[in-house]
């Protein structure tokens, strides 16, 4: 079978050089995140400068290159719990938010904005404890009350710090739900901040498609599909359809078996045609020096996804 392929060179070339760059701010995200947290939960001064800094430049790798980075949110979900997992959550949970800001129309001074209540909606789970976090079992009630806290706790923090109203304020509303069924303060509708609302609908397919200490990952289709069906009010569907239409059914990332064998994984999304993004084959029974090897399933129609791999 004939397949016809994205420029092969160039193409492969620019990706590993994206990788290595989103690689490298990713690591110096991380450090400065996990500095920031220990700060906040141990009382201690910190300054949000150079966290700030970083993000700057986050934003603008993402904008410029989404897919790349999204590669990071859902190559593989992790089947094995990471006892430091809030970092990479909140990292996983700002990629999205900033990968999707354009469709959703957040600009301007308003992305930075969004990556940083993002990567700081968290934060307050640094109170709690590792009995509960770590816990391979549903919560107690006084547990989950516990846990439920963090919001409250986290916006305190940085209100400390006095950074902006509208950021602390959107790491306080991270949990509300527009039907009134969320937490801290119950909020309802337009009640909850918009920023705060699209910052929720990434956490929450970020958690569901992610392995925890008492339950497994789902992969991202299925979790999405039960998202809907179990909860239709929780997000606004305009919101939801904005983020699937961009994610498409196998988001970057997503490894897959395809119908000729093969092992790939997603690279790119081709909105519009949810089922057939570019792939990059990873089969091990490809020789390195062919590998990556890319393909644009939309224009090799005799060829597709035949399963997705946990
Ligand atoms: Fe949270
Ligand atoms: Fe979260």
């Amino acid at each position: 079978m004939e397949t016809i392929e994205v420029p092969q060179f160039e193409e492969s070339i620019l990706l590993q050089k994206r990788r290595a760059k989103a690689d490298s701010l990713a690591w110096g995200l991380r450090n400065e995140c996990a500095v920031f947290f220990d700060a906040l939960k141990e009382g201690r001064d910190v300054r949000e400068q150079k966290l700030f800094e970083l993000l700057g430049q986050f934003v603008t790798q993402v904008q410029a290159s989404p897919e790349v980075w999204l590669e990071r949110v859902f190559d593989s979900v992790p089947n094995q719990y990471r006892r430091d997992f809030l970092v990479e959550h909140s990292l996983n949970v700002a990629i999205m938010a900033v990968a999707l800001a354009r469709d959703w129309s957040v600009d301007g001074k308003e992305l930075l904005l969004l990556a940083a209540g993002a990567l700081l909606h968290d934060v307050g789970m640094m109170s709690v404890g590792p009995a509960i976090l770590d816990a391979p079992r549903s919560l107690t009630p006084e547990e989950r009350a516990q846990v439920e806290r963090h919001p409250a706790v986290g916006s305190a923090w940085l209100e400390r710090l006095r950074l902006k109203r509208d950021l602390v304020e959107m790491v306080r509303q991270e949990h509300e739900r527009v039907d009134g069924s969320g937490y801290p303060d119950r909020l309802k509708g337009a009640a909850i901040g918009r920023l705060a609302r699209l910052v929720g609908l990434c956490d929450t397919i970020e958690s569901v498609t992610h392995v925890r200490p008492h339950r497994a990952a789902r992969p991202f289709v299925e979790a999405c599909h039960t998202l809907i069906k179990e909860s239709p009010d929780i997000f606004p569907r305009a919101v939801w359809m904005t983020a699937l239409r961009r994610l498409t059914l196998y988001p970057p990332g997503s490894r897959v078996r395809l119908t000729t064998g093969k092992l790939a994984r997603v690279v790119l999304c081709n909105p519009g045609h949810p089922m057939r993004p570019v792939v990059e084959f990873i089969d091990a029974s490809e020789p390195a020096t062919e590998r990556p090897h890319l393909v644009d399933l939309r224009l090799n129609p005799m060829m597709s996804i035949r399963e997705v791999l946990a």
